[in-house]
């Protein structure tokens, strides 16, 4: 059985990778900062060689997209500088690493007409996407044992969309949120799964992996509503007017970022759910805890 390295392992993705192997009795470590820091390559070296694995997914990243706007320099550090470094060091011990990446790598504005396919050109919009994009490339650089999945809208155990609009609406009869950004929300559940199930194979490359479905945030924020039985009325508004009344500055994003999981299907691997029933399990768990 491989033994998986994670890294940024205190996040919503690492977290949820680490109890899916867990429950399946894989070997796996699992580090996050201030243990391990991905932009320190001499320190992250020592100990990745030291825990001596198979397989490094690299879940660590600075996911604050608009805070990567504000601190582009440790935005670049952590989202390229750290995954080349982790492809390096996948490369000296020569062994696979999956680089997790992101929508926000595409420029969203639908001129294809259809959801991006993997081959599809990169053109990133924001300081986040573009740090991003710059870390497939270097990890694309140092290895060829690669897999980098590319998800979007995720929530799972940690901060997300989910659980900033269940807080809202505890506090509010009405919500504003943006209606022109159409995309997938991705559970971490799902996403874990489709990985473990990479890690199985040597199909390196670049994959999608998002939930099924298209909607806009302010579909999603009805949705959670809807099914968590809140009351909150959802008022739909433009990513201009969203920006205008933030009061800080937020990065642009997509408008049309839906990802389309071919090379999963292709491998048969696909075993995103629909964003609903994602959804469902994950309001669910959370009422129970
Ligand atoms: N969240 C989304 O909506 C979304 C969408 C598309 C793609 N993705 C990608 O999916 C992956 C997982 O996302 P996620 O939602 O699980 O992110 P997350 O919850 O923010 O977790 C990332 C983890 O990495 C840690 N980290 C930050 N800098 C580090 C460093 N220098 N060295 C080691 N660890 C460091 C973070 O610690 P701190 O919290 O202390 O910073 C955090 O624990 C990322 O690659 C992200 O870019 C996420």
């Amino acid at each position: 059985m491989k033994k998986f390295f994670i890294t940024g392992s205190n996040g919503q993705l690492g977290r949820e990778l680490t109890k899916q192997l867990n429950e399946l009795k894989f070997p796996n470590v699992g580090y996050d900062v201030p243990e391990l820091d991905i932009t320190d390559y001499e320190a992250s070296l020592k100990l990745i060689e030291n825990e001596n694995p198979d397989i490094i997914v690299n879940c660590a990243a600075l996911t604050n997209v608009d805070g990567c706007e504000t601190d582009q320099e440790l935005a670049y550090q952590v989202n390229t500088i750290g995954a080349k470094n982790m492809a390096k060091i996948a490369n000296i011990l020569d062994i696979p690493i999956i680089q997790v990446s992101t929508d926000y790598v595409f420029e969203g504005n639908d001129n294809l007409g259809r959801p991006y396919i993997e081959t599809d050109e990169i053109n990133p919009q924001s300081v986040y996407g573009e740090t991003k994009a710059k870390g497939e490339e270097e990890v694309k650089n140092e290895t060829d044992k690669y897999f980098i999945i590319r998800t979007a809208w995720l929530y799972g155990d940690g901060h997300n969309f989910v659980k900033t609009m269940l807080k809202l609406a505890d506090k509010y009869d009405q919500v504003s949120v943006v209606n022109d950004q159409v995309g997938s929300p991705t559970s971490t559940v799902d996403l874990a799964k489709a990985i473990i199930n990479l890690a199985d194979t040597d199909a390196y490359g670049i994959y999608h992996g998002t939930c099924e479905g298209v909607c806009s945030w302010a579909d999603f924020a009805q949705e959670i509503f809807n099914k968590a039985g809140k009351n909150t009325i959802v008022n739909p508004v433009s990513s201009e007017e969203y920006a205008k009344t933030a009061g800080r500055p937020v990065a642009q994003r997509p408008s049309y970022s839906v990802l389309e999981n071919k090379g999963l299907k292709n491998l048969n691997l696909n075993n995103f759910r629909n964003w609903h029933d994602s959804l469902d399990e994950y309001l669910e768990v959370l009422e129970e805890v």
